[in-house]
């Protein structure tokens, strides 16, 4: 396999600041994993939450990001008939699961598992496709495990079921908008006002502003028992209101991006939603999404790239920049990293 010479923007104890560049884990891609050349990598909100709070399993210094867009550069030997070397592909990253260095977003050679792997068309642009992946695998959990929605497709029967989506403009929510809709369900959702363009032109039917003081009623006048909920924003605020309107359709399964930090009603059960079950232990879901759907969808024009991304150039010097910008908070944008910014 060729040798690649490769760096990282380091966190180099608990809680340190800034991240450091320096040289990055040399790629050993197992059977199962792509080695990825990355030109952009996107900030999500667990990178300035594991920078300014940790967590107990993380071993110092660490490597922050999950998102990459980029060419394969190395296949594994199990992979051949998927990827070749040259492909334009996007990846989650496993690292915060698996413990391996190599496998984390801001660096620049990326492994990931095959499994949340998937090419994308020449038609779009790298930096676009960046905001993707977490934002898939985290909407697939929450609709496809922990929902029990049917799988997605570029031609979905109708199920008769409404989805509240709360957070539509979110990038969690831009793709658990799309995937319901592939899923057959209809979406209801909630964003500002000045997101409401947006968030129907992924195919959400009725949107609402989360503002008004009434958004409850309105919400609740939308929804019938055995619909469902999805909270994508999970403050306590989003979680208490996500349960008492589950609660008042008779109850069900809420999934829930962040831990339960509010007393459910008895008939709710908050679960909270894993991102990366579809590439290690819902194997169905990551198959039948990461493998067959995305690609196919993207290929069609049927799954778009949103929100858009907010470029920052100048490589991983700039990582830390990106975090400290997320952390201050976005409307129905990503933050992107720009690396080698190949196209
Ligand atoms: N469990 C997991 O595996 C997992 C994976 C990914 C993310 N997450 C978590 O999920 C949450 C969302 O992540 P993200 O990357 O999607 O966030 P994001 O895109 O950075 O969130 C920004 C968006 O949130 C919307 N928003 C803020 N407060 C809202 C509210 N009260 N009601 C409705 N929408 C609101 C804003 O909408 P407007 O501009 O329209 O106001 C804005 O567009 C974060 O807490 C993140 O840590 C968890």
């Amino acid at each position: 396999m060729a040798t690649f010479e490769n760096k990282a923007a380091w966190i180099t104890a608990a809680q340190a600041t800034p991240l450091e560049v320096g040289p990055g884990p040399t790629p050993n891609p197992s059977e199962d994993e792509v080695v990825i050349k990355v030109a952009y990598s996107a900030v999500n909100p667990v990178d300035w939450k594991l920078q300014d709070y940790s967590a107990p399993h993380l071993k110092y210094p660490y490597i922050f990001g999950t998102d990459v867009a980029g060419n394969v550069v190395a296949v594994g030997s199990g992979l051949a008939s998927r990827f070749t070397v040259g492909q334009r592909v996007i990846g989650h990253c496993d690292g915060l699961l698996s413990g391996k260095p190599t496998n984390n977003g801001f660096q620049l050679y990326s492994t990931c598992k095959e499994i949340l792997v998937s090419p994308i068309p020449h038609s779009l642009p790298l930096a676009n496709a960046a905001v993707l992946p977490l934002s898939i695998s985290t909407a697939a959990s929450a609709l496809f495990l922990e929902l029990q929605a049917p799988l997605p497709s570029l031609n979905p029967k109708p199920t008769g079921k409404r989805i509240l989506i709360w957070g539509g403009s979110s990038s969690v929510g831009s793709s658990a908008i799309q995937l319901a809709v592939a899923a057959g369900l209809e979406v209801v959702a909630t964003a500002r006002s000045v997101n409401h363009s947006f968030v129907r032109s992924l195919g959400a039917s009725h949107v609402l502003d989360y503002e008004d003081s009434d958004v409850l009623d309105k919400t609740a006048g939308l929804l019938k028992p055995g619909d469902l909920v999805v909270d994508a924003i999970s403050s306590q605020d989003t979680q208490a209101k996500c349960a008492q309107i589950l609660a008042g359709l008779g109850g069900g399964k809420l999934p829930l991006m962040m831990p339960p930090e509010v007393t459910m009603p008895d008939n709710v059960n908050a679960v909270f939603v894993n991102s990366l079950s579809p590439g290690l232990t819902a194997v169905d879901i990551g198959d039948a999404v990461w493998r067959k759907y995305i690609p196919e969808a993207l290929a069609a024009g049927k799954y778009q790239a949103k929100p858009d991304p907010f470029v920052i150039t100048g490589g991983l010097e700039k990582v830390q920049d990106g975090i400290d910008l997320l952390r201050k908070g976005v409307s129905a944008k990503k933050i992107v990293i720009e690396l080698s910014g190949e196209q």
